[in-house]
């Protein structure tokens, strides 16, 4: 699969195990990127022209793939920046509405940053209280205290699918049907399911689903909302601008039915291009074969990293994650990411965007390593070596 990234092709020294932060473009994005600025550089929904034309139809023909990998209606699919942009919208345009002071919104310990500031940007706006599942003593989510949470009475329920640091999938199925039997809304965030999982967001049961396309082999300056659509229809614009609006007047204005009522300004349009090129590679590549081969090069990494005296890992390493956070005693992790760096060996290291779960595990910052479609054998080797040298050297 190596064959079809570029990234590959200009550095074959590389090993790759940094996708959950972000994933390497096949060519067949980069092209359609390329084609877009190359050939029909037209902006959107607003030229009366043969290259706006084909613009148009370029970044609409992108939003219905995306419509139809996930199972819904092409209205359903919101373009927004990224992952972090997406769930600002939910919560300022959909929950800020819902919410009156004193009333709960559910989230877990173990949320990124981009799942926790923005609801306490909403909770200081509106007097809302922020109430989260605690993390049991290995790192991991605890379902009965969510469970419990829930029945006590909240207005709204975000948690990721999986977490960022530990890799753990939560049982999101069984959470969303609790939530659904209570009639709790309910927003997915979906920026380290996607790469990994097809889903199909009617199934799923979900109110809201979030992710990033740079983490499904697609450009930066895209991500999406998906929203069922009469919600998405109470929603109130949150950014005003072009080709948003119906009317406006200096007296005022209204708005478009969503999508656009939330695609305020130019939009990044090669980026949305290059996420329906993006969509059609997973759609080709996320197969059940696939799944398997992740699940052997993640134990391979595990088995690489186990052999090391003094790890320790965040969460539970032997769920079929497709990501390993760890600490190592005696070397600090700074120090160890710096030296797989001079080994061509690229992999997280800090807080990973996720400070109150690493002040729950008790460390101040851990290497994380993670795989995705191009992981190969190759790529163990090479941080098995690198790794044991490291801690040789380092420690
Ligand atoms: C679980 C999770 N949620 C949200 C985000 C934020 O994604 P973005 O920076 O693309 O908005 C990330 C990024 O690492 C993530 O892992």
């Amino acid at each position: 699969m190596k064959q079809d990234f570029p990234l590959f092709t200009h550095n074959p020294d590389l090993v790759y195990l940094d996708y959950a932060n972000t994933a390497p473009k096949p060519q067949t994005v980069i092209q359609a990127v390329c084609d877009y600025y190359t050939h029909y550089s037209g902006n959107v929904h607003r030229a009366n022209h043969d290259i706006g034309s084909r613009a148009d139809h370029a970044y609409e023909t992108a939003r219905h793939r995306i419509a139809t990998y996930f199972g819904v209606q092409q209205n359903e699919v919101v373009f927004q920046k990224n992952t972090t942009e997406a769930l600002n919208l939910v919560a300022q345009s959909f929950v800020g509405k819902l919410i009156e002071p004193g009333d709960k919104i559910l989230l877990t310990g173990l949320e990124h940053h981009a799942n926790l500031v923005s609801w306490q940007l909403l909770a200081a706006r509106t007097g809302a209280e922020l109430v989260f599942s605690q993390v049991d003593e290995d790192g991991c989510f605890d379902e009965q205290h969510w469970l419990k949470l829930l029945i006590s009475g909240v207005r709204f329920a975000a948690f990721t699918a999986v977490s960022n640091v530990t890799g753990e999938r939560f049982p999101i199925e069984q959470m969303l049907a609790a939530a659904r039997g209570l009639g709790v809304p309910t927003l997915i965030d979906g920026a380290q399911l996607t790469p990994h999982e097809r889903v199909d967001f009617d199934k799923l049961g979900a109110d809201f689903l979030v992710f990033s396309g740079h983490k499904i082999y697609g450009p930066t300056g895209i991500g999406v909302l998906i929203g069922r659509y009469e919600l998405l229809d109470q929603m109130t614009p949150w950014i005003g601008g072009g080709d948003m609006i119906d009317t406006v007047h200096l007296s005022g204005s209204t708005f478009q039915e969503p999508p656009l009522r939330f695609e305020a300004g130019t939009p990044p349009i090669a980026s949305v291009i290059g996420l329906g090129a993006a969509i059609d590679y997973l759609e080709q590549h996320l197969t059940p074969e696939q799944h398997e081969l992740e699940s052997t090069m993640m134990q391979g990494v595990l088995d690489a990293l186990n052999s090391i005296e003094g790890i320790h890992f965040l969460g539970d390493p032997d769920r079929d994650a497709r990501l390993a956070s760890f600490v190592i005693e005696g070397v600090h992790s700074a120090d160890l990411g710096a030296y797989l760096n001079e080994k061509n060996v690229a992999v997280r290291v800090g807080k990973m965007c996720a400070h109150p779960l690493l002040e729950r595990c008790g460390v101040d910052s851990a290497v994380r390593a993670s795989i995705g479609l191009c992981t190969d054998q190759s790529d163990i080797d090479q941080l098995a070596t690198a790794i044991t040298k490291a801690v040789q050297r380092l420690r």
